[in-house]
């Protein structure tokens, strides 16, 4: 399991927290096993970045430091542009940024974090090579992006792990993203694998989000849906209690029980829930158990949208023919 330190610049409820509390967490993971971090440059922008350097510095050698490009964000001062950028020449740029960021000199894992529309994925995949000629780059991944450019991307250059949204409470890769990288031997690493906190239970019919918090505007926890997606929480508070563990635990053991080679990254600014979250590792569902799980689970329909409309037009994006 990973930790996805997105918000540790700026929640989601739109709060900024503690910095040195949030180098606090990123080394009490460490000290707990814990050895993969997932970044992005559009976190903060930039700003996630520096406070996940600063946390790994004692023992960054020993661990896997994922990051992404792709968004319009400027090289300088981090601010944000319309649409993505996927140029060549400009990924080698902000690589330069990442590494002074992240105080590295290579990055494990980098991500373009959707398809740019304009920049064949063959462009990118060259790009990509370069920094890896260079020693800059060890592995790459894409994110959300089409399938046919996810085939085309890894002929072009292996590619070692797709990152996409995947939970109890968004099922969308099986159809054809899980597949894929079954096909290819590729890793998966779901993002919001807690479903944005619905499914730890931190979320209830009467709950209403701050102005800035995307989950607001997600269909999924309306008002009118929100009662009625509770009963997915309800199914999931049983099994805890079933398993003696917590929500959290069980949310994050059913997405590793799926494949071996599933790797959620959920994400926290608080050290209570990493530790919850750490724990899912020691839970495991045998084979009667997980049809049971699975056979409640496919009762269970979501009503809404996992994304506002805005957002989703980035996901699933072919990339152009070279
Ligand atoms: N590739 C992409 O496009 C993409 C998109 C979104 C996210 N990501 C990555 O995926 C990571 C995780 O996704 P995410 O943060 O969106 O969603 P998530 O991990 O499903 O859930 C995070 C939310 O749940 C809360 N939470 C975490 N553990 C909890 C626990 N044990 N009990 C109660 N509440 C808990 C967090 O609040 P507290 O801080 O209060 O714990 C936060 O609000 C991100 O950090 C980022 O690295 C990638």
């Amino acid at each position: 399991m990973g930790l996805g330190v997105q918000n540790m610049s700026r929640t989601y409820q739109t709060t900024i927290p503690s910095r040195s509390e949030m180098h606090r967490i990123i080394r009490t993971a460490f000290d707990r096993g814990l050895t993969f971090y997932d970044a992005a440059e559009a976190y903060g922008p930039h700003e996630v970045e520096r406070i996940l350097g600063e946390g790994v510095a004692p023992f960054r050698n020993e661990i896997v430091i994922a990051t992404k490009f792709g968004w319009n964000i400027d090289l300088e001062t981090g601010a944000r542009g319309p649409g993505l950028n996927s140029r060549p020449d400009h990924v080698k740029r902000v690589v330069e940024g990442m590494l002074k960021r992240l105080r590295t000199d290579r990055i494990d894992l980098l991500y373009q974090h959707r398809v740019d529309p304009q920049v064949p994925i063959e462009d990118v995949a060259g790009a990509i090579q370069d920094l890896m000629t260079q020693g800059k780059v060890l592995h790459w991944g894409l994110s959300e992006m089409g399938p046919q450019t996810l085939r085309r991307a890894h002929a072009a250059l292996p590619v070692t792990a797709v990152q996409n949204e995947y939970s109890m409470l968004w099922r969308g890769p099986e159809q054809d993203i899980l597949p894929l990288c079954e096909e290819l031997g590729i890793g998966f690493v779901p993002w919001s694998p807690l479903g944005v906190g619905f499914l730890t239970g931190a979320i209830d019919e009467n709950t209403r989000f701050a102005a800035g918090d995307i989950r607001g505007i997600e269909t999924r926890f309306s008002p009118e849906n929100l009662p009625r997606n509770l009963s997915l929480v309800r199914l999931i508070e049983t099994w805890a209690e079933r398993k003696h563990t917590t929500p959290a635990r069980i949310a994050l053991a059913w997405l590793m029980a799926q494949k071996p080679w599933i790797v959620p990254i959920p994400g926290t600014t608080q050290m209570a829930h990493m530790l919850d979250n750490i724990g899912a590792a020691d839970v495991g569902f045998d084979d009667g158990e997980l049809q049971e799980l699975n056979a409640a689970l496919a009762k269970v329909t979501i009503q809404g949208e996992r994304l506002p409309p805005a957002v989703l037009a980035f996901s699933g994006v072919e990339a152009p023919v070279k």
